[in-house]
């Protein structure tokens, strides 16, 4: 285990069985359908290569960047885009893929965005979901798990863009970002 890493959360094997499972309910709720997946840059990287490679049927994949600002462990609400998609969103079934719902204001922000470019539907489906810090209230369509209060790493979650690459869903130690 990494040393800044206080505990593991989820090991890859249990992602991966929740990722297979994910994968199967969307692949039967888009049967047909041809989603547009939109993965959340850059967290959300991981957990699309994963969850598309677990979805057997035609889908078709873009990305989307945004920044939110606020102190490095919570989010502003105050979101700039950084890399918009390629494709367009009219009369598409839109399947936004995110890393973690936190306060909520990314995803409230950018479903309002995607909506008024006119999609056929809009669904989300986060791998994590942190209820208990809610803003405002929005809440995925899908979801991997629901998590306590704590700041996670790895499986695509960073701190100051460290940790990404670990396998494994861990909690950061406090030492770190409050020192
Ligand atoms: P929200 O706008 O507060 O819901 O925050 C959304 C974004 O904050 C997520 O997409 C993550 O990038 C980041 N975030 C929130 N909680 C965590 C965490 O525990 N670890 C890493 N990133 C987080």
């Amino acid at each position: 285990m990494h040393p800044d890493v206080q505990e593991i959360l989820y090991s890859k094997a249990e992602i991966d069985n929740r990722v297979a499972d994910l994968g199967k309910t969307l692949s039967r709720d888009y049967d047909g359908l041809n989603p547009l997946c939109i993965c959340i840059l850059k967290g959300a990287i991981i957990f699309t290569a994963d969850l598309i490679r677990q979805m057997d049927i035609p889908l078709q994949l873009d990305a989307i960047a945004v920044s939110s600002y606020g102190d490095s462990t919570s989010s502003s609400g105050i979101v700039r885009i950084l890399k918009d998609l390629e494709t367009a969103v009219e009369n598409r079934h839109v399947l936004v893929i995110e890393d973690i719902v936190d306060t909520g204001l990314t995803l409230h922000y950018l479903t309002d965005l995607l909506n008024r470019r006119n999609p056929a539907s809009l669904k989300v489906v986060s791998l994590l979901d942190k209820p208990s810090r809610r803003k405002v209230q929005i809440k995925p369509d899908y979801l991997g798990f629901s998590i306590p209060d704590h700041f996670v790493v790895g499986y695509g979650f960073d701190y100051a863009q460290k940790y990404r690459n670990l396998p494994y869903i861990g909690i950061l130690k406090k030492a770190v970002y409050s020192s």
